[in-house]
């Protein structure tokens, strides 16, 4: 693909982002050079299956995470050429060093209208402290845990009845729409980040936000 832009994905579990990652590569001038893991994670399979290029590297084949795994993974990102690592459900934190190495090149989904949220178990604390609204979050990744600057939000109510499960799977049908979004956007440019700061192209990001009016871009 001329002029591509390539990207890695990060996974440790089913991978759903992972494949929109993937199906959205397929219609943007996107090349998914490697998706990696740092389990036997579920969606490795998928990748192998589509046949993208996976690896899988395990804290304990390195002699810990920090540095020996991260330092695996750094170097297959290196040699694959990524532009852009896409984490999909990938379940370590990374360390400042790694993220230091790839700065303003690492892109997270994190299921929360951040800042609120950060961290593990967003769909309970959303429901125990009574929320109407919920939603998903694409952003830089920055040392600070689910802290960098907000590319795309999605919201999505939250219902009466809702359980943890419930909210969670409301939540992965925006998480399906925003990730893609983004990636689509950094392919075109119409999506820039620049110093460290998310830069759109102005009609571009009003024509995404008519098409779907429970998307934002943060406060
Ligand atoms: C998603 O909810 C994502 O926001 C979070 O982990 C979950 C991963 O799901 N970081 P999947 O593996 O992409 O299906």
């Amino acid at each position: 693909m001329h002029n591509a832009l390539k990207i890695a994905i990060l996974i440790s579990g089913r991978g759903s982002n992972m494949q929109k990652l993937v199906e959205a590569a397929a219609t943007n001038n996107v090349e998914v050079v490697l998706v990696a893991a740092d389990k036997d994670a579920e969606g490795i399979k998928w990748a192998g299956k589509y046949g993208l290029t996976t690896s899988i590297f395990k804290a304990a084949e390195f002699g810990g995470r920090h540095p020996g795994q991260e330092t695996a993974l750094a170097n297959a990102i290196i040699a694959s050429d990524a532009d852009f690592i896409f984490l999909a459900g990938y379940m370590a934190i990374l360390s400042e060093d790694f993220v230091q190495k790839f700065s303003n090149k690492i892109i997270n989904i994190h299921p929360s209208l951040l800042p609120k949220y950060k961290g593990l178990n967003t769909h309970r604390r959303a429901l125990e402290n009574a929320d109407t609204m919920h939603g998903a979050t694409v952003h830089v990744v920055t040392a600070a845990l689910d802290d960098g600057p907000i590319l795309l939000q999605g919201v999505v109510p939250i219902k009466k009845d809702d359980n943890e499960d419930s909210l969670a799977k409301r939540t992965l049908t925006v998480e399906h729409i925003i990730y893609p979004e983004v990636l689509s956007a950094l392919s075109t440019k119409v999506l820039e980040i620049r110093d460290g700061l998310p830069k759109w192209d102005k009609s571009a990001l009003s024509r995404l936000l008519d098409q779907y009016p429970n998307l934002s871009i943060g406060n």
